[in-house]
């Protein structure tokens, strides 16, 4: 199938809507442009499982709560076209809020309360209290998106691992598409791969490397045996704290199978370990699940593992 591409939403959805009827399994890859090798690998998945796979590139104001990193989110819309077509993905498109949201604006433009999704309780504690509002702004879009392109499977990536809970939920509410959560691609050195990256000086790079060097020796201590809450949770923000060059905003432990907004304490059966930290001109978030490395996860329903 040649490569489509398509600047507004209403001809996605009737492409999309044309492909279902055809019976085809359609993959969907939710963006934001400026794709790396780790969106990348979720096409790639994507096109080894459906029939066909359709890409939104859409910079998402709604998820924003600065609106300098907006301004400053990178966009290269050809050179995301050119990647896409050549991993083989079959329909990008993009689009404006109006367009996504054409009967919920009020006469001074913005988007009315009543459109808005929530998140669920995952989007409780650490992204979610950095960031005001984001995680609403996510559900938002990623609900909207769903209803646009009815897709059989949606890929998201660990990399963003709260954001992955909130997704499932959502999909879980609406009793579809099946979400997989796929691993996270990093660079040789174990830096994970962003679009904000590209913003870092080579130094600042070097420096970034603190944030999956702490994942890294949380998750010995946890094949040590090491399963105490508070010491796993020392164990990661110790080195972050001392780190040159990098201004920790958090780094906490979760049990992977139930998300908690408090931090939790005592012995861990599963464990989840999350960082966020300015480096330079970027705020970089990380996540290893501790013992289990970086495995797929597909999910029919909110919070579940399989
Ligand atoms: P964006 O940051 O562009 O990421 C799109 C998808 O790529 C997300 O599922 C994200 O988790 C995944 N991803 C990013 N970096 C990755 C990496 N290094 N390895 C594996 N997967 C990676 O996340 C968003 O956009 C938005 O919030 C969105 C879901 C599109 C809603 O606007």
């Amino acid at each position: 199938m040649s490569f489509t591409r398509y600047g507004s939403v209403a001809p996605a959805e009737e492409w999309c809507r044309a492909a279902l009827e055809e019976g085809k399994t359609l993959g969907f890859v939710p963006t934001m442009g400026a794709l790396h090798e780790g969106h990348i690998a979720l096409v790639e998945r994507s096109v080894e499982e459906c029939d066909v796979t359709v890409v939104s590139v859409f910079v998402n104001p709604l998820q924003f709560d600065d609106p300098g990193d907006l301004e400053r989110y990178p966009r290269d819309e050809d050179s995301d076209a050119r990647a896409l077509e050549e991993a083989g993905c079959d329909l990008m498109f993009t689009g404006t809020l109006p367009e996504f949201f054409p009967r919920s604006f009020d006469e001074m433009g913005s988007l009315e309360p009543g459109a808005l999704v929530s998140p669920g309780p995952a989007a409780e504690g650490l992204e979610g209290a950095s960031r005001s509002g984001h995680f609403v702004g996510v559900a938002t879009i990623v609900h909207r998106l769903f209803e646009v392109v009815s897709p059989t499977r949606a890929y998201f990536g660990r990399k963003d691992y709260q954001q992955s809970l909130i997704v499932k939920e959502v999909a879980a509410r609406r009793g579809s598409p099946l979400v997989v959560i796929c691993p996270t691609v990093r660079t040789a050195e174990g830096l994970a791969r962003s679009s904000r990256n590209e913003r870092l000086s080579e130094a600042e790079r070097t420096d970034a490397l603190a944030l999956s060097e702490a994942l890294a020796a949380c998750d010995a201590l946890w094949r040590e045996g090491e399963r105490d809450a508070e010491a796993l949770s020392r164990a990661l923000s110790r080195p972050l704290e001392a780190a040159p060059g990098v201004q920790l905003d958090y780094a906490a432990v979760r049990d992977a199978e139930r998300w908690t907004s408090e931090d939790p304490s005592g012995p861990m059966g599963s464990c989840v370990a999350l960082v966020a930290a300015r480096v330079g001109p970027v705020r970089l978030i990380d996540n290893l699940v501790l013992g289990e490395g970086e495995a797929c996860e597909i999910s029919l329903g909110a919070g579940s593992r399989a």
